[in-house]
């Protein structure tokens, strides 16, 4: 019987505890690194109308799913898949999602865990005092040195994964919520710290004089004016995939959360809780960045070193930026860090479902896996950043996060929605969302049978040039 089922691996000690997991788990460098670079890339305002769509007929309703079916399962994604399909009289090779997230959450951590190492790294030089008093300038050759160095790279990469690997070994519960519960806040209120220099930021130099606004206004337009001319079919592309990958949605993350997940814990509430709280970190790093950029004369789209070029201008200047920015960079690599266990924990639980090994020895193993694909990213940032050593124009970073982000995840997404909304009955869904008022029911009834499955196609037409 379902209502008896229970996971293997334990369960979150209530609906708290799996929020701070969840939110833990979405919130990371998404958030802080990816959004405003992306947004930088793809035009601003528009972009951001897009992605904050996503989140909302896409996202959300998909996530409640996720969660839905992991709690229906209590397994690792690929027996969850596995089980839910034979229950429902369906085709086995539903499981293949679960394959799919497998291989996704692979790729990602491999090169997440790299740029992590350049937050550890980064913790290490604002500590040091390296930025004081540093122009937009220097601040920018401190970044080059760093990605150019393969050694050090790897050194920093090294680590993260031992950090991840060692948490994941003892359990997901033991530590996490304790963590999430006090780190999550502290890097709102420190976001909310930068975004107050932001708003009292001066144009550097003669920047200023042709124009009538501050940096921060300048800022806010540019996040918050839509300009529809400057968004691409890619671009909205780019918006849904981070709209998956910033709620560590499609790839089985948030479906192993879900499958330890009580009973009696409402799944529509917690999901809108947790997406919310999410959106506004990111859009809060976004007021803190862009302000910083438009001061200092920056360029928006210059890519993923976006952050590292900008926060450290303000961390030089601003009184007890020491302070400020190593604590800064300390709890982005928290973020980071209660991200990278969520992006492996499907794998783990699967090796000790399936193969009986200990956790310890299933996280050593992927561990491993993923470290050793992780060297390939780190290489695209220096011996490998030529064009000889590049497909499309894209090095090997940029392949593995294009492929995750903006395929994998999506298609993952839109299975996900597709076996929620059309394989399993009706009824299951009723009774494991409980959602009470019929018509709230309904409504994402509708909208992931009809409304987020169509979307996600659309956009991918859209982006490969069918429409
Ligand atoms: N949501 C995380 C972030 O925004 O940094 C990254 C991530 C975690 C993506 C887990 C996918 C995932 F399954």
């Amino acid at each position: 019987m379902a209502e008896s089922r229970e996971s293997l691996h334990g369960e979150w000690s209530g609906r708290w505890a799996f929020i701070l997991a969840a939110t833990g788990s979405a919130v990371g460098l998404g958030n802080v690194w990816k959004f405003p670079y992306i947004t930088g890339e793809n035009g601003g305002g528009a972009f951001v109308l897009v992605y904050l769509l996503c989140i909302a007929i896409i996202g959300i309703p998909i996530m409640m799913a996720e969660v839905m079916l992991g709690r229906r399962g209590r397994r690792s994604p690929i027996n969850t898949m596995r089980h839910l399909a034979a229950e429902e009289g369906r085709s086995p090779a539903w499981q293949l999602m679960g394959w799919g997230g497998l291989l996704a959450g692979t790729f990602i951590l491999s090169f997440y865990s790299v740029i992590a190492g350049w937050a550890v790294a980064y913790f290490f030089r604002t500590a040091a005092g390296t930025f004081d008093g540093l122009t937009a300038d220097g601040v920018g050759s401190i970044f080059t040195g760093l990605i150019g160095d393969p050694e050090r790279l790897l050194a920093w990469h090294t680590l993260f994964m031992v950090m991840t690997t060692i948490v994941v070994a003892r359990g997901v519960r033991s530590g996490l919520e304790k963590a999430v519960r006090f780190l999550m806040p502290a890097l709102f209120v420190l976001l909310l710290v930068m975004v107050g220099y932001a708003m009292n930021a001066e144009y550097a130099g003669g920047l200023g004089q042709a124009r009538g606004d501050s940096p921060f206004m300048a800022g806010l337009n540019f996040l918050f004016v839509a300009d529809f001319g400057k968004i691409s079919g890619n671009g909205v592309l780019v918006a849904l995939g981070h709209a998956f990958f910033t709620l560590s949605l499609g790839m089985g993350a948030i479906m192993v959360y879900g499958s330890y997940l009580p009973k009696n814990v409402s799944i529509a509430r917690t999901s809108i809780t947790i997406a919310v709280m999410d959106t506004l970190v990111a859009l809060l790093a976004g007021m803190a960045i862009f302000p910083i950029v438009f001061a200092n004369g920056l360029e928006p789209g210059s890519g993923p070193g976006l952050i590292f070029n900008t926060l450290p201008i303000a961390f030089g200047r601003m009184p007890g930026g020491v302070f400020f920015g190593s604590l800064f960079f300390l709890l982005l690599t928290f973020a980071a860090w209660t991200s990278a266990i969520s992006l492996i924990e499907p794998i783990v639980a699967w090796l000790v479902e399936n193969r009986g090994h200990s956790r310890t020895y299933a996280a050593t193993l992927s561990g491993g896996v993923v470290w050793l694909l992780g060297v390939g990213s780190v290489f695209s940032f220096n011996i490998w950043s030529g064009e000889e050593y590049q497909l499309f124009g894209k090095t090997f970073f940029d392949i593995l996060d294009y492929l995750t982000a903006n395929i994998m995840l999506p298609l993952g997404g839109l299975l996900i929605a597709l076996f929620a909304g059309w394989r399993l009955r009706r009824a299951t869904c009723v009774e494991e969302l409980a959602m009470g008022a019929a018509p709230a029911f309904n409504l994402w009834y509708f909208v992931i049978r009809y409304i987020s499955p169509v979307a996600v196609v659309l956009i991918f037409l859209k982006a490969i040039g069918v429409l």
